[in-house]
């Protein structure tokens, strides 16, 4: 089936403080992005990849470039102020795919199997599909002066990673009806539009790089894979 990839990398990074977008930010000697796109750019997983970049910044072009490989169409477009306009912004780049993976690209180690084990579920039947990990500290809901309201059952709660694999269809529906909604993955707007999300394993290593303690996290996990 004909699948696309957008590849979110608007973000500003101003967690990380490298002074850069976070997508230029270095993990061993390499960008965030590159590293990103050294996975989702294989004709495997997709056809086409679009990358979506910070509105008004060239500066993510040459790492763009360099990804380019056989067999995959990778095209870049301008974001927009909060994640879901940017992936709103690469949904309209996304041509006649039936399938759509969305993808974080500060989640730079993210394995292929991760992205194949979203497009299995896809394949099986899902409309949406989402990686995740059981989690591992007691999660409290507070009200606005911090005081817990509820202890959510610790065991079916799943913390979720990205690629987000869907319906290209339903997901452009999804974001058509969702107005300024202020939603943090793709998934939620999906949710609320009825559809059912599956829930597939996710892994460790696809952790979302946003302090600058995660990028010597993400140094020390690819020294350890190189022994
Ligand atoms: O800010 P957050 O950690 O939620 O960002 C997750 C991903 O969404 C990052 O890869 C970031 O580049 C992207 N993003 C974006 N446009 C924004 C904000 C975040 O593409 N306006």
């Amino acid at each position: 089936e004909r699948t696309a990839i957008i590849v979110v990398a608007a973000g500003s990074g101003t967690r990380l403080g490298a002074g850069v977008p976070k997508a230029l930010a270095k993990v061993a000697g390499e960008s965030i992005l590159a590293h990103a796109l050294r996975v989702a750019v294989d004709p495997e997983l997709a056809s086409r990849v679009v990358v979506v970049t910070p509105p008004g910044d060239g500066r993510l072009d040459a790492s763009i470039e360099a990804a380019r490989r056989e067999g995959v169409e990778v095209l870049a477009v301008e974001g927009g102020q909060t994640r879901q306009e940017s992936v709103a912004a690469g949904l309209a780049q996304i041509g006649q795919a039936r399938r759509v993976l969305v993808h974080d690209a500060a989640r730079a180690l993210t394995s292929k199997a991760q992205y194949q084990r979203v497009q299995s579920a896809l394949s099986n039947g899902a409309v949406a599909a989402v990686p995740g990990l059981a989690v591992v500290d007691t999660l409290k809901q507070v009200d606005r002066q911090e005081r817990v309201t509820s202890t959510p059952d610790r065991s079916r709660l799943r913390a979720v990673q990205t690629p987000q694999g869907f319906d290209a269809a339903l997901l452009r529906r999804a974001h058509a009806a969702a107005g300024d909604s202020g939603a943090t993955d793709d998934a939620a707007l999906m949710e609320r539009n009825g559809s059912i999300v599956q829930v597939v394993e996710g892994e460790e290593q696809a952790l979302k790089i946003t302090h600058p303690a995660d990028i010597a996290w993400a140094e020390r996990w690819l020294q350890e894979q190189a022994v």
